[in-house]
This record gives C-alpha cells, sequence and structure tokens, in this order.
C-alpha cells in the first residue's frame, strides 16, 4: 500500500469519504481545509484519510475510510498507523479521533492502534444529522472522542 497527500486541486475520493461520513455537505465544508492522504495498491484507491489541525499541537482524524471490498483485510489499521505517523512527523503532540457510539468495530480498532476515550459529546449526531443512524443495532447518538500522545 503506498500512501500520497493529494495534491491541492487534485479530485478527493468522494465515495470513499462518503462511507465514514454520510453528510456530503460536511464532507465538502471539511475537505479543502485538511490534508486529505489517498491510499493505492496496485493503482487501484484503496482508502483515504485526512487530517485536520485543531491547535497548534493538535491534529484530528477528521475522516477514514477503506474501500467497501478491502475492508477486513488491514488497510484500516495500516492507514490509522500512518496517520500517527504523518502527525508526529508534522510535529504534533497529540491526535484525536472521534466516532459514534454504535461504531463497535471503529471503537476496536482505534484502542487496539493505543487511542483513548477523553469525552463523550452526548446527542451530537442528533444535533448535526438529519436522519437516525443505526449501526449493530444501536442508535448512534453520541460522539465519542478518543486520543493519544504522540
Ligand atoms: N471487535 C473487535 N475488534 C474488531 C471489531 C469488533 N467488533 N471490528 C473490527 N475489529 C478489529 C479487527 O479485528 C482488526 O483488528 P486487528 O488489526 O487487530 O486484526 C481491526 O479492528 C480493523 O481491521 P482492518 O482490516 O485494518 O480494518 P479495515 O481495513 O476494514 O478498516 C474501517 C476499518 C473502519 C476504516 C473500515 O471498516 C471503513 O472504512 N468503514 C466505513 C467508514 C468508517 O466507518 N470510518 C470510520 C469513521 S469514524
Amino acid at each position: 500500500m503506498n500512501v500520497r497527500l493529494l495534491k491541492a486541486g487534485g479530485k478527493p475520493p468522494m465515495e470513499l469519504l462518503l462511507l465514514a461520513d454520510p453528510s456530503q455537505s460536511m464532507v465538502e465544508a471539511y475537505i479543502d481545509k485538511g490534508e486529505c492522504f489517498v491510499a493505492e495498491e496496485d493503482d487501484q484507491v484503496v482508502g483515504v484519510y485526512v487530517l485536520m489541525s485543531s491547535g497548534s499541537e493538535t491534529v484530528e482524524i477528521i475522516n477514514l475510510a477503506v474501500a467497501e471490498e478491502h475492508q477486513g483485510k488491514g488497510f484500516g489499521r495500516a492507514l490509522l498507523m500512518d496517520a500517527i505517523q504523518q502527525a508526529k512527523r508534522q510535529g504534533y503532540k497529540t491526535i484525536e479521533i472521534g466516532t459514534g457510539n454504535s461504531s463497535i468495530g471503529q471503537l476496536a480498532l482505534y484502542q487496539k492502534c493505543g487511542f483513548r476515550i477523553t469525552s463523550i459529546d452526548r446527542d451530537f449526531f442528533i444535533r448535526h444529522y438529519e436522519e437516525k443512524i443505526y449501526e449493530n443495532g444501536i442508535q448512534c447518538m453520541d460522539m465519542v472522542r478518543l486520543s493519544q500522545a504522540l
């Protein structure tokens, strides 16, 4: 897997970004403000992550997605580790990521990669999304924020 920074003016892989964030308007609002990294394998785009500075010492992974047909093969973990290394290289001291209370697999993956829960933004998904979201039989209501020191 090769990971590269999407150049200014490059076309972000919107289909992939929408896997992680169902709101196209939210994705469009942040995509130009962050750095979009695209992962390729055999000339195919397999994944994406977006880093956005949230202070001089803190950076947030605001989007992370692997193409459905390539999920479960270790690309998600590899992308997350790449994002952590990238943030370190850029001199940040803390990296953050957020996910829904119903995203059981993501909560497992992030904790396996060293993230710890720092706070819960209750009703975040009720305030920001018009449609109700269900995953794993659980309504997605609260944003679970995790972070790790770099
Ligand atoms: N319980 C325990 N561990 C679980 C789990 C569960 N329910 N679900 C997943 N995992 C673990 C896997 O076992 C694996 O652990 P390992 O590396 O120790 O074997 C790890 O989580 C993920 O495996 P990986 O193959 O690297 O993940 P992936 O390539 O499928 O990518 C996502 C993970 C989340 C990026 C991918 O599923 C995706 O794009 N989902 C849609 C978009 C999304 O939800 N993005 C995150 C927004 S918050």
